[in-house]
C-alpha cells in the first residue's frame, strides 16, 4: 500500500522527482540527529474551547526557531526531489503538512516521527485533494450543482470526509468554486458552473459538508476554497492562462461563491495558479489582503496552489526566488504547496528586512490555530485497523448511487423513449465509455479504485432478467491525442485497435449488434482525462469517430438512447433533433453504472438541471444566460449570421418522465424595503403518471439603475418530490441582500431602490411573470 502510494505521488501533475530520491526519502527508517531533544509534551492539551486556542498557540510559536516557524509553512509532497529525507525533514522541524499521503500506516509514522521525536512535538497535517470522494467516488462537482440540492450535496462531501477521515486525511484541496462560462475549460468539472448565486450555495454546503458544525468535528476534514479567484475566466478557456475580469464582474459573478464559501467557515484557502489582471494570484495583496482578510475577516490559512510561490518568478513578477517568497508571504499566503521556496529563501528575506518576523508569525499562528482546532494536537493518530472497514461501506455506495441518480439531467425524451420497459427482449449497449471503469469516475479520483466502479454495460446486465439479450461493443476508442498529467496515475483505457481494417470491423460489429436489437444504448462522450486540469480543448465535438457511430446507430432506424458521460457540455446538436432520448450522466461516480441503470428503466426519475448554459458549438462561447439587456434585445437569438445565438439548453433545463404544472405565481407584497425580504409563493403540480421531482427556480432583472442589470439572475431556488398528481405550494424566500450588486458607476456594492421583474419556472427561460418594487431602506 506504501508503494501504491508512493508511486501515486511520483505521477502528479507537476512531478520533478526521481524515483530513487522519493524512495530514500520516503522510506529510510529514521535516524534520530544529536539536534532532536525530545521535551515534555506540556502542550498537547485536550482540543477546547476558541479561549484556549491563542494561549496555547503563542506559547508554543514563543519556543519557535525562525526555521522551526518557516518548517511549519511548508507543505511537501513526496514526488519532490528531496535534499533532505521527510523524515529527516520532520525531525528538524522543518515540514507542517504533506499532500497525497493516503495510507493510515504511512501517516501515522509520519505523525509519529513530529509528534514523539521532533524538539516541539507539533503534528503534521495531512492534505489530499478529496474533490468528489475519497475512495467511494461520487459524480463530479459539476454534476454536483446540477443536483440544485444543497442539502445533498453537503450529505455528499460529508460521507467523502469520512472516508478521507478515516485514513488520516485531515485536510481536503476542496470545494472549488471558481465559476466558468467557458467549456473548453477543462476545470469546469470541478466546479458549480456558471452562476454566482447557485455556486455560492454548492460552496457552502460542500464547505458545511467537509467540515462539519466546527474545525474538528469528528469524522470530517478541513476544507480549501480555491482557486482565488477567476482561474475559471483563463483567456480562450486554457487552463493557467490569465484572466481580465473587470471590477464589476469580480465582485458581482466570480467572487460571491468565495465570499460563500468563507462565512460557512472554509478553515483554508488556496490562491489561483494564475494572473488576475495583470498580478499573480499568489503575491496579489488585493485579492489576499484587501478583499480576503480585511473584507470577509478570513481567519484561517492560505496554502499556495503547486509550485505557485516557485513560479511568481515564471510569471515575471518576482525577481528572484527570495523576491517570490517574500512577495508570497506579505500577500498573505500562509504555507507553501510543495516547492522550497520558503524553506530556502525566508531566513534571508527575514534578515534583509523583506520580510517582518510578525508577518511570519502570523502566518504561523494561523497554521497551528487550525491544527489546534482540527484536534490535532490531542488527536494526532489514525488507528490504521479500522480504516479498511470504512472505506467503500454499503453505506457510502448507497449515498454515491443516489447521488449519481439525483446529478443526472434528461435532456431529451421524445414519444417517452425513457424508461425503458424491463422485458425488453434485447438491448445493444454500445460505446467506448459503456464499460470503462475508469471513465465513468471522472477526474480526481485519486484514491478510488476502479475495480470497485459499476460501468453502466455491468449496471444494465445487473437489471435485466435473463429474458434480455444484452450484448455490447465499444464500436470505437477514444483518446487523447497527447499526455493528460494524471495519465499513469490514474489511467483510461488505451486503444487497443491497431489498424483500420480493426476499427472498421468494430464499427460494423457495433453497428450490427444495433440492428439485431430492439433498443441501443450508445455511452459516449469524453475519457476521464479529457475533462480536468490541463484538459482545455478547442473544440466540444465528441472525440474520436463517436458521432460517426452515433448516426450510424440512428440510421439503422432502431430507437437509440444517448447516455453522455462527461464534465462540460459537448457539441450534441445533431443528437439533439435526431437522438430521441438522451441523458446526460455526467461523471456518475463508483456507482455510476447502478444509478444510470435505474434512471434507464425508471427505478428512479432524472430530477437535475443544467448548472451550465449548454451552447450549440464552440463558437458561441463563452455563454452564459445572464447577459445584458442591450441593442436590439427581442432578438437576442440573432446575434450571429451564420447561425442561432441561442444556447442549445438554457441554463436550469432539464426534464422528467413526469410533467409539472405551475399555477398561481402569489407575492406576498407588490413591494419590499431594501434589507428585508419578499415572499414568493407558486404552486406546483405533479400532472404526470409517476413520482418525480422539479427545481422551482426564481429569476428576478432590475428594470433600472446605476449601471444596467442581466436580464435575468437566479435568486432563489428549491427542488421537491412530487407524487402523481400531487399538488405542492413551494414558498422562496427572496432576500433583497441578494438583488445588490456593485455597480462600476458608483464603486461601490448596493440594493438599488426600483422596479424589478420576477420570473418563476423550471429554466431560466421561465415564463410566469409578477414585478415589485424594492423601496428605500
Ligand atoms: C491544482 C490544485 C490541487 C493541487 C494539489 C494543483 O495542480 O491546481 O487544485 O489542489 O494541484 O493536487
Amino acid at each position: 500500500m506504501t508503494f501504491r502510494l508512493i508511486s501515486q505521488a511520483l505521477t502528479h501533475p507537476f512531478a520533478i522527482g526521481s524515483l530513487s530520491l522519493v524512495l530514500l526519502g520516503g522510506l529510510r527508517p529514521c535516524v534520530l540527529t544529536a539536534q532532536v531533544q525530545p521535551t515534555t509534551k506540556d502542550h498537547h492539551v485536550t482540543k477546547d474551547g476558541d479561549a484556549e486556542t491563542p494561549r496555547f498557540v503563542n506559547n508554543l510559536l514563543q519556543k519557535m526557531t525562525l526555521e522551526e516557524k518557516i518548517g511549519q509553512m511548508s507543505q511537501i509532497a513526496l514526488n519532490q526531489p528531496q535534499d533532505v529525507s521527510p523524515d529527516q525533514r520532520i525531525l528538524n522541524g522543518q515540514v507542517g503538512s504533506f499532500l497525497f499521503l493516503s495510507d493510515a500506516r504511512e501517516i501515522n509514522r509520519l505523525q509519529h516521527i513530529a509528534v514523539d521525536r521532533s524538539r516541539l512535538h507539533i503534528p503534521l497535517i495531512f492534505g489530499f485533494d478529496v474533490i468528489h470522494g475519497f475512495r467511494t467516488i461520487y459524480p463530479v462537482p459539476l454534476a454536483l450543482a446540477a443536483s440544485w440540492d444543497p442539502a445533498m450535496v453537503e450529505h455528499v462531501q460529508s460521507m467523502a470526509a469520512k472516508e478521507a477521515s478515516a485514513v488520516g486525511v485531515d485536510w481536503t484541496f476542496a470545494p472549488m468554486v471558481d465559476i466558468a462560462r467557458d467549456p473548453r475549460w477543462g476545470r469546469i468539472m470541478e466546479g458549480a458552473g456558471e452562476d454566482p448565486y447557485l455556486g455560492s450555495k454548492m460552496a457552502a454546503a460542500q464547505v458545511l459538508g467537509f467540515q462539519g458544525d466546527e474545525l474538528g468535528a469528528p469524522d470530517h476534514i478541513l476544507a480549501c476554497v480555491k482557486h482565488f479567484a477567476g482561474y475559471g475566466a483563463a483567456v480562450g478557456g486554457r487552463d493557467y492562462d490569465s484572466s481580465d475580469i473587470s471590477d464589476e464582474q469580480l465582485w458581482n459573478i466570480y467572487l460571491p461563491p468565495f465570499e460563500a464559501a468563507v462565512r460557512a467557515g472554509s478553515g483554508s484557502l488556496m490562491p489561483a495558479y494564475m494572473d488576475l489582471n495583470g498580478v499573480p494570484a499568489t503575491g496579489n495583496k488585493f485579492l489576499l489582503q484587501d478583499v480576503l482578510r480585511d473584507k470577509w475577516k478570513f481567519d484561517g490559512f492560505v496554502v499556495s496552489d503547486w509550485d505557485a510561490v516557485l513560479n511568481l518568478t515564471t510569471h515575471g513578477f518576482a525577481s528572484s526566488p527570495e523576491d517570490a517568497a517574500a512577495r508570497a508571504v506579505n500577500a498573505g499566503v500562509d504555507m507553501e504547496m510543495t516547492s522550497h521556496i520558503y524553506r530556502d529563501n525566508l531566513p534571508a528575506a527575514v534578515k534583509d528586512d523583506l520580510v517582518k518576523e510578525s508577518t511570519i508569525d502570523g502566518a504561523v499562528r494561523r497554521i497551528l490555530t487550525t491544527k489546534y482546532r482540527l484536534g490535532l494536537f490531542s488527536h494526532p493518530y489514525v488507528d490504521p485497523s479500522k480504516s479498511a472497514a470504512q472505506l467503500v461501506t454499503p453505506e457510502q455506495r448507497h449515498a454515491a448511487r443516489v447521488a449519481a441518480e439525483q446529478t443526472a439531467v434528461l435532456l431529451r425524451n421524445e414519444g417517452a423513449l425513457l424508461p425503458l420497459s424491463k422485458s425488453l427482449k434485447s438491448i445493444a449497449v454500445i460505446g467506448p465509455l459503456a464499460d470503462s471503469k475508469p471513465d465513468i469516475m471522472g477526474s480526481w479520483s485519486l484514491a478510488g479504485h476502479p475495480a470497485d466502479a459499476v460501468t453502466v454495460l455491468e449496471g444494465i446486465r445487473k437489471r435485466l432478467g435473463a429474458g434480455t439479450t444484452v450484448s455490447w461493443a465499444k464500436g470505437v476508442e477514444i483518446s487523447r491525442g497527447q499526455h493528460s498529467i494524471f495519465d499513469s496515475q490514474f489511467p483510461s483505457p488505451q486503444p487497443m485497435l491497431k489498424t483500420d481494417a480493426d476499427r472498421d470491423a468494430e464499427f460494423a460489429h457495433a453497428i450490427d449488434l444495433v440492428k439485431k436489437s430492439q433498443v441501443a444504448v450508445l455511452v459516449l462522450g469524453e475519457a476521464q482525462n479529457m475533462s480536468g486540469e490541463r484538459a482545455s480543448r478547442s473544440t466540444l465535438t465528441l472525440p474520436g469517430r463517436q458521432q460517426q457511430l452515433l448516426e450510424a446507430a440512428v440510421a439503422t432506424g432502431k430507437p437509440v438512447v444517448l447516455v453522455l458521460l462527461n464534465g462540460r457540455p459537448l457539441n450534441i446538436t445533431w443528437a439533439s433533433q435526431h437522438v430521441p432520448a438522451i441523458l446526460d450522466a455526467w461523471y456518475p461516480g463508483t456507482e455510476g453504472g447502478n444509478a444510470i441503470a435505474d434512471l434507464l428503466f425508471g427505478d428512479a426519475n432524472p430530477g437535475g438541471k443544467l448548472p451550465v448554459t449548454w451552447p450549440r458549438s464552440v463558437g458561441q462561447v463563452p455563454i452564459f444566460y445572464a447577459r445584458n439587456l442591450t441593442q436590439i434585445p427581442n432578438a437576442p437569438d440573432t446575434r450571429y449570421w451564420d447561425g442561432s445565438s441561442a444556447p442549445l439548453y438554457p441554463f436550469g433545463y432539464g426534464l422528467s418522465y413526469t410533467t409539472f404544472k405551475l399555477d398561481d405565481l402569489k407575492l406576498a407584497a407588490p413591494s419590499v424595503q431594501a434589507g428585508s425580504s419578499l415572499m414568493v409563493s407558486v404552486d406546483v403540480q405533479n400532472t404526470g403518471s409517476g413520482a418525480g421531482d422539479e427545481v422551482v427556480q426564481l429569476y428576478t432583472h432590475q428594470r433600472s439603475g446605476t449601471a444596467s442589470r442581466p436580464v435575468r439572475e437566479l435568486k432563489g431556488f428549491r427542488r421537491i418530490t412530487l407524487r402523481p398528481g400531487e399538488k405542492q405550494t413551494v414558498t422562496l424566500q427572496l432576500d433583497t441582500h441578494d438583488l445588490g450588486f456593485w455597480s462600476s458607476q458608483t464603486r461601490h456594492w448596493s440594493i438599488e431602490p426600483g422596479l424589478f421583474d420576477l420570473w418563476v419556472g423550471t429554466s431560466s427561460a421561465a415564463t410566469d411573470h409578477a414585478t415589485f418594487t424594492v423601496l428605500p431602506q
